[in-house]
């Protein structure tokens, strides 16, 4: 059937919608959620009691404004099934959030939601430029993360060649991509730096594999970080978002013909942004904390949670649904210097900018007396000179003191000496005394 929406027939059914029939849908399965979140799990319940609202209360998307919110404490208060909303024998999979402190964070899901999350990890790819036949080489890491199995089962539902590589054994992934020849990879983008090194290794050029596309996320990256990856392996590279308590990768992605944000796939998780502080619902455009209410999940709902990322939402462009912004940060990774608020992300960009370094750097937290003190700490490039080290360290000097507003220590330390990432980057690391 011909759509002008759709001329070349790649949409699925949610795609295909209008603004009208999308915000329809979301409106009806919103107060769905609601109302099987409300009935089925004690803490929603009580929330809801407690803030005087019922879910029929919300007749319209902007009601949803009246409901509490869910923050990670709820769910690790709840640990590790309080937060179910069906019987133990309905849970099909169980995931789990990495967790650095305290108790992770148990997420579960029925035989619909993971099929949901198929759908949403295909159609995430499908934007990204894969299709049918297309062979995916999937090095997010496999197990209770849900980066590898998320991308690995929607890879499979648009109809593709898995090769689940999982995150690690680096020397053996450049020979797989090699020997395989996969079109697309799947991976944090700071692991694919690592990959670069090794092709660079063994004497493979990273510019002449059989990857097309690269699907990136689990983490921050910058747009500097696009193009030193595109260059860098002759790929495009787009952004996918996620997370575990939402259903993992597939919450929003990136097209590869605008490059313009993650269009939040909206018809099954309802975003917000608000104001971190006093929470308060920001418009679109305004930059904020993104929230999200899922709208069919099951085995776990989650109304209203706090995700901590900072975005904005912005309208929709390739697709009817709305795009978030490019992440720059989480409220938890923000370091405050000497008053001055700041993100890894912002020396990201600094970093990648500044000739005769390489593209990998670590944030050091320090006091001395009663101030904090940090240390950029980025690796030259191998053959830079004292001199391309010593200008380059004055250039990121002046460019966190220009841009950021605060003077911070710059060390130029050895070609390969950083920790290398094989999943998640860690940026910060706090030597400060508790
Ligand atoms: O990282 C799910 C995922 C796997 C997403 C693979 C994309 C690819 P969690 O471990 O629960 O789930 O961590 C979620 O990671 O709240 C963000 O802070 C961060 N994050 C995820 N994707 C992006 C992204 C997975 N594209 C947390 N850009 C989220 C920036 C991201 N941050």
């Amino acid at each position: 059937m011909a759509d002008s929406r759709d001329p070349k027939g790649l949409l699925d059914a949610g795609e295909r919608l209008d603004a009208d029939g999308l915000r329809e849908l979301q409106l009806e399965r919103l107060r769905a959620s609601l109302r099987h979140a409300y009935e089925n799990v004690p803490f929603y319940r009580e929330s809801f009691d407690k803030a005087g609202v019922r879910p029929d209360d919300c007749r319209a998307l902007a009601d949803l404004a009246r409901f509490p919110f869910t923050v990670k404490g709820d769910l690790r208060e709840n640990y590790p099934y309080g937060m179910f909303a069906v019987p133990q024998d309905r849970i099909r999979r169980i995931h789990a959030s990495s967790g650095t402190t305290g108790r992770p964070t148990v997420v579960g899901y029925t035989e619909n939601d993971l099929s949901m999350w198929a759908d949403m990890v295909a159609r995430s790819i499908r934007a990204a430029g894969g299709r049918p036949g297309d062979k995916v080489h999937v090095a997010y890491g496999y197990g209770l993360f849900t980066g590898g199995l998320g991308a690995h089962y929607g890879a499979e539902r648009l109809g593709c060649t898995v090769i689940p590589a999982s995150g690690g054994m680096t020397a053996r992934q450049v020979q797989l991509i090699q020997d395989l020849k996969p079109e697309i990879i799947m991976v944090t983008p700071s692991y694919m730096l690592t990959l670069l090194d090794e092709f660079e290794r063994q004497g493979v050029d990273p510019r002449g594999t059989s990857l097309r596309v690269g699907i990136f996320g689990a983490e921050p990256w910058t747009e500097e970080m696009r193009r030193e990856i595109e260059e860098r392996f002759a790929i495009d590279a787009v952004d996918i978002y996620g997370l575990s308590e939402v259903i993992g990768p597939g919450v929003a992605q990136e097209c590869v013909d605008t490059k313009d944000g993650l269009h939040i796939w909206e018809d099954h998780f309802y975003p917000e942004v608000v104001d971190p502080i006093t929470g308060e619902v920001l418009p679109d455009g305004e930059e904020g904390e993104l929230v999200f209410t899922s709208l069919t999940k099951e085995a776990m709902p989650v109304i209203r949670y706090r995700t901590r990322d900072l975005t904005r939402l912005l309208p929709g462009t390739a697709r009817v649904f709305r795009r978030m912004e490019k992440i720059t940060g989480r409220s938890d990774d923000m370091v405050i210097l000497r008053g001055v608020n700041l993100f890894p992300t912002q020396i990201e960009e600094i970093v990648l900018r500044t000739p005769g370094v390489a593209p990998h750097f670590q944030l050091r937290l320090t006091r001395e007396g009663r101030l904090d003190a940090l240390t950029v700490r980025a690796e030259a490039r191998s053959g830079a000179t004292p001199e391309i080290r010593e200008a380059a360290a004055q250039a990121i000097t002046t460019a966190v003191k220009d841009g950021i507003g605060v003077s911070v220590m710059v060390e130029i330390v050895e070609p390969e000496s950083l920790e290398r990432s094989v999943g998640k980057i860690r940026r910060i690391v706090d030597l400060r005394p508790h």
